[in-house]
Parts: structure tokens; sequence; C-alpha cells
């Protein structure tokens, strides 16, 4: 996006959500929501410690909000329903914050998020620390997908498996495009900023003769990088990796979506194609090296769950419904918690499978699953984790900021169908 303010810590933006047309098959266009007419959205680009000034406009024909995930801000500004009214069809909404964490985020709709995401409602926020790793090439990667008519149009029927499971596409999309090339070169450090922005579908990705150094995830880098040779990633998670490209210059290899069992028996399915990649003809190489140690965080103290969330999903009355401690949003009561206190929770998943749980205006770090503690050397901030099926996830966060803030499922048809929660933090 273009920055219109000439004071370099300000970043300040025109965002405009409109109707657009997109093309993800060959020959065949469908009509999207967009921000700034592209599917994602513009790439918002800032420094650690800067403002962010964002114009918003609503051109759609219906509501909308905006929503930072994973960003930390002033309660008024994150874009939820519990704290922001939506803005109406034709109106605008100034946002403005400061970006005070380095990481990659990304920004949504909170209101009819099911839809209006799926649609196309989506942009990613790069900010750049003081000590970013050192790569030779950088790209952002953008998994999705959509579920398209023969015709091009978005096939908004929903069932019950769509229900159940989140809804999947048919068309897997790189960065809004089908089977997109990325070119890698040999031997060279390539970064990947990688966010997961579909409805319901998990990615496992895996690219043939290659590792995932991890050195990121949600809330930015971690002290200690490791390997994966299957990079999982939910909805509304992000992942930033280092690659080494392997390979003959000009060869080309497939990156998948592999199978990941995340429950309700969805079986073995086969791996499917994401993106072709290239190995490049070089440059030479750069003599760079994987990193193996990261920045420091700041642990926060453990201790027993001050309180337990337990999520689970039932039919109630002939209808699938998704559960908070047997309620569903807005039924469920709000967990109050005071300002600057450190809380730890239980996060129990009771039903047979995994949720990606997010809560918003704050990271939390992994204690334990299933009462075994986490490695010390797993420390990360995150938003957005998978609690597995069946478990029970001890998670702990400080809470600095005052507010009405939401926890929720990102499978965005189980959110709007009641896994979510309110957490309020006094003033
Ligand atoms: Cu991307 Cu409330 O979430
Ligand atoms: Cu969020
Ligand atoms: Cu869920």
């Amino acid at each position: 996006m273009t920055d219109t303010n000439p004071d370099p810590t300000i970043v300040e933006v025109d965002l405009e959500a409109g109707e657009a047309e997109k093309s993800f098959l060959e020959g065949k266009t469908t009509a999207v929501l967009a921000y700034n007419g592209t599917v994602p959205g513009p790439l918002i680009e800032a420094n650690v410690g800067d403002t962010l000034i964002v114009h918003f406009k609503n051109s759609l024909s219906e509501e909308t909000t905006i929503h930072w995930h994973g960003i930390r801000l002033p309660n008024d500004m994150d874009g939820a329903p519990a704290v922001q009214r939506p803005i109406a069809a034709g109106d605008a909404f100034t946002y403005q914050f400061k970006l005070k964490d380095a990481g990659f985020f990304w920004f949504h709709p909170h209101v009819m998020e099911e839809e209006q995401i799926r649609k196309g409602l989506f942009g990613v926020i790069r900010v750049r620390g003081q000590d970013e790793p050192q790569a030779d090439d950088e790209k952002i990667v953008v998994l999705g997908d959509a579920l398209l008519k023969e015709d091009g149009s978005f096939d908004d029927e929903v069932d019950d498996d769509m229900i159940m499971l989140g809804r999947e596409g048919n068309v897997l999309l790189v960065n809004g495009r089908t089977m997109p090339t990325l070119e890698l070169e040999p031997g060279a450090l390539t970064r990947l900023r990688i966010v997961n922005v579909a409805n319901g579908r998990f990615f496992n990705l895996a690219l043939p003769g290659h590792a995932f150094r991890v050195i990121g995830t949600d809330g930015g880098l971690i002290p200690k990088p490791y390997d994966a040779e299957r990079l999982l990633v939910a909805p509304g998670e992000r992942y930033d990796v280092l690659l080494i490209g392997q390979g003959e210059p000009g060869a080309e290899i497939v990156l998948t979506n592999e199978a990941y069992a995340r429950g309700h028996d969805t079986g073995e399915a086969a791996p499917m194609p994401l993106a072709t990649v290239r190995i490049g003809e070089g440059p030479a190489l750069s003599g760079r090296t994987l990193p193996d140690s990261g920045p420091a965080i700041e642990r926060l103290p453990g201790g027993a769950a001050d309180t337990t969330i337990t999520f689970d999903e039932r039919y109630i009355q002939g209808v699938l419904k998704f559960l908070v401690d047997g309620n569903t949003y807005p039924d469920v009561p709000p967990i109050e918690v005071e300002r600057g206190s450190t809380h730890v929770f239980d996060l129990k998943n009771d039903a047979e499978m995994d949720h990606p749980f997010h809560l918003h205006g704050f990271f939390f770090q992994v204690l334990a699953r299933d009462g075994v503690p986490v490695a010390d050397d797993a420390l990360a901030n995150k938003d957005t984790l998978i609690l597995p099926q069946l478990s029970t996830t001890t998670v702990v966060a400080r809470f600095d900021e005052p507010g009405d803030w939401m926890y929720h499922c990102h499978i965005l048809e189980h959110a709007e169908r009641g896994m979510m929660g309110e957490l309020v933090v006094s003033p």
C-alpha cells in the first residue's frame, strides 16, 4: 500500500472494501469482495514502533468491520463485535494504533466473517523489527481456498459436513492464485511468511527435498528455531520459515498440502498440489546459513489453571451447535480478569476434532499439553493454536490492555455458530 504520510514513523493508508471481479479459474470470472480491488488485499508494510493509520471506507452493500488479527492494540480499534459497532454500507472509519510488535499479521472483517472472508476480504501486515534474520529473498505465502461452481461463481451451499469440519474449497489458492510458480535460488536462503486465511481448511505443507526451518510464528520470531518436514498451519495461524533451495537449476518440484487427520474420520485425503517451485539459475551461494537461535522472549509465569474453558459441539434440537462451556455465543458468560494480571487457562477440547483457538489483543504461551509440560525451548508467542481433539492445553497470557476482547475457534463456521466468548479486562 502507498504510505501517504511523510513522517517515517507513521504509516497512513487508504483502504476500501468493495465488490470486484477476479479470475481464479482460467477463462472464468468470480464476483469477489475485495480490499482495494485485490484478493488478497494490499500488503501493509511498517516498522516496529510505527503508528498505523487506516482510513477505511465501506463500499460494500452490507456492514463490515476490520479486525487486526494478532496485533496488540487498544480495544476500541479492534474491530470486534463486542467493542465496535459495525461500519454501515457507505460509511467510513479511521483506525489508528501503534505497532508494538514485529511480525506478520493479517486483517479481516469480524461481522458476517464466514462469508466476507471466504469471498476475498483479507490482507496482510508485515512489521519489521530491529533484528531481522538474514535471507537472500523473502516471499509472502497466503494460503486459502475457494468453493467454486463450474461457472466460476462462489458455491454458497452449506451442508452439515461443511458446518462440522469447516467449509473447504475445491480450489486451493496461494496469494489468491491457483498453482502459482515460486522461484527458489539453489543454495540461497529464502524466507517465507505464511498465513492461513481459509475458513476451515488446515494446510499441512510439504516440499520434497526441503525442510522448513521455523524461525517464528504468530507473535514474531522465536528463540529456538527448529526444522519441520511438514508444516501444519491452522486457519488464522502464521509461520515464519527459512528454506535453502535444493536441486538442479531449472528443476521443478511441487509444494503440496498433505493429508492431516483432524478428526471426525476425515480419512486420508490424497496430497493436493499447491504451487510449483522452480529452482532458479543461481546466483552463486550467498554463504548465509540457517540460524540456530533467535531473539529471547519473556517467559510468562506458569502455575495451576485459574480458568478452564471447554469447547464442544453437539446437535441441539437437530441443529449443530458449537459450544463454549455448554453455551453458544453471545450466551457464553464473559471471563473477567484484572488489568496487569497473568492468567493461566486450561483449554479443554471435548470434541472429536481439532479446533484452532484464537485470542484477540494478547499473545499467549503454551505451558502444557494434557498436563505434560512443553519443552523449555518451545517458547513462542501465539494468538492462534490448534487444540487437538479430546485433549487439554494449558496456556498463559498477561492482560495489560483493558477492554472487552474476544476469543473463538478460527474455523469460521464454528465461530458463527457459537464457539466464541468474551474476555473482559478490567480498567
Ligand atoms: Cu482472525 Cu477473531 O479473528
Ligand atoms: Cu483475531
Ligand atoms: Cu472449531
